[in-house]
């Protein structure tokens, strides 16, 4: 397995282990070995990019999960989903409102990735992010379907296997159907095609540039085909509703908003918050998902779908090379899904940065779990506050769980 290093970490010689990509296209590719001109081009274009390289000498000595399916299996909806947004914002962008006619082609796209990633489960959400915006609604929009699919397959799984649990499977009247989930996932930002260009825009918004951003849940929902299922056009209309009744258009309190207009905002605001915009820097997913369970934002948001949520996302990724305050370096080797702060690791690597001789290797633990292990950063980010995190607030308690799961079930067979 490959370790991952910030940009600036790399040194000449170095294999790339997987593609650098922009926007699903290469960029560098994997098998590459950096020369000092690579570095530095990369560093200036994408001084936040994190690489990954391969490390024989840990590969050797060290056993890691292998989260490749995982990566291969989110690259391939992604890239699908993303050439139908381009389609769609081509259409709407010119005027033309959608049709039925439009949409059905689509349509089956977004049945044949329904398909494929109920026959190629993850274990993970792997999302990669282009450092350029040039394309950012495609991509956005891509991983949004993504990420709202893996999160709904889970809650359906986990559905599926408590009623198994419980012996009712005579209630199961037939497979339950996500697929108003993953087209309003997918369209759910079509009201911003038309203003596109905002994205590109340097410099403060206007005020009415700011207004027709607020309108673009209803005007998305509008330009949705009449014939669509009513429950995609509510989806639209009501992702950017907040569960603290905060949001808009219509200040919905959280168990007034339908189930899949949660899952959508959950991960509308995590694909967001981690993307490179012209007005914004990207924020790390471990610095989003710390915001999320822990900091004023989780309020905007339902608690179990954030704990869902949490349970399939992977702030530190499998390779991540931490620094620890003894001045050591710990590999993550394995994801904890009871725990996103929390992967497994292996101390690999001294204060120098030379990998430990493997006699000296010790068995690999959860992260935070050993007070002789302090961490001190990944990719040059303070990551100190993991040392002292407790269990997140407003954990949900088991009644709200099967409450959000009966929600998803009322949705499903209405
Ligand atoms: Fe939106
Ligand atoms: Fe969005």
């Amino acid at each position: 397995m490959p370790i991952i290093l910030k940009v600036n970490e790399l040194e000449p010689g170095m294999v790339l282990a997987a593609n650098i990509m922009n926007e699903f296209s290469v960029l560098l590719a994997h098998g590459r070995k950096l020369n000092e001109m690579d570095i530095r081009s990369l560093e200036r274009k994408f001084p936040d990019l994190m690489v990954q390289v391969i490390d024989p000498v840990l590969d050797d000595m060290v056993t890691f999960d292998d989260d490749r399916h995982d990566q291969e299996v989110s690259r391939e909806v992604r890239r699908n989903v993303a050439g139908v947004i381009q389609k769609v914002s081509h259409i709407v962008r010119g005027g033309v409102a959608l049709t039925g006619e439009n949409v059905a082609g689509m349509q089956q796209v977004i049945e044949e990735m329904m398909r494929y990633l109920e026959e190629n489960p993850v274990t993970m959400a792997i999302l990669e992010q282009s450092q350029n915006w040039s394309g950012y609604l495609q991509e956005h929009s891509a991983n949004v379907f993504y990420l709202s699919l893996v999160i709904g397959n889970t809650i359906r799984n986990y559905i599926r296997q408590e009623r198994q649990r419980l012996s009712a499977a005579s209630m199961i009247h037939n497979a339950m159907n996500l697929a108003p989930l993953a087209t309003a996932a997918m369209f759910h930002d079509i009201g911003m095609a038309p203003i596109e260009h905002f994205y590109q825009k340097e410099g403060p918004l206007s005020d009415q540039e700011k207004e027709l951003i607020r309108a673009h849940p209803v005007r998305g929902a509008e330009m949705l085909p009449e014939e669509m299922d009513p429950m995609i056009r509510l989806v639209v209309r009501s992702h950017h509703e907040n569960q603290d009744g905060s949001g808009y258009p219509d200040q919905i309190p959280g168990d007034r908003i339908n189930i899949f207009a949660r899952i959508v905002r959950l991960a509308d605001a995590y694909v967001a918050a981690t993307a490179t915009k012209v007005y914004q820097k990207a924020k790390s997913p471990i610095c989003v998902l710390y915001e999320m369970l822990y900091g004023a934002y989780r309020n905007l948001y339902d608690p179990v779908l954030l704990k869902v949520f949490s349970s399939v996302t992977q702030p530190l990724p499998i390779g991540a090379k931490i620094k620890l305050e003894s001045g050591q370096w710990a590999v993550v080797v394995s994801h904890n899904r009871h725990n996103p702060f929390s992967p497994q690791v292996i101390v690999a690597f001294d204060e120098w940065g030379d990998p430990l001789r493997k006699e000296d290797l010790k068995p690999p633990f959860y992260l935070g779990e050993r007070d002789d292990v302090r961490v001190l950063s990944f990719g040059q980010e303070d990551l100190r506050f993991l040392n002292d995190l407790g269990a997140p607030p407003d954990t949900p308690s088991s009644d709200r769980v099967v409450s959000v799961c009966a929600d998803m079930l009322d949705f499903c067979y209405p």
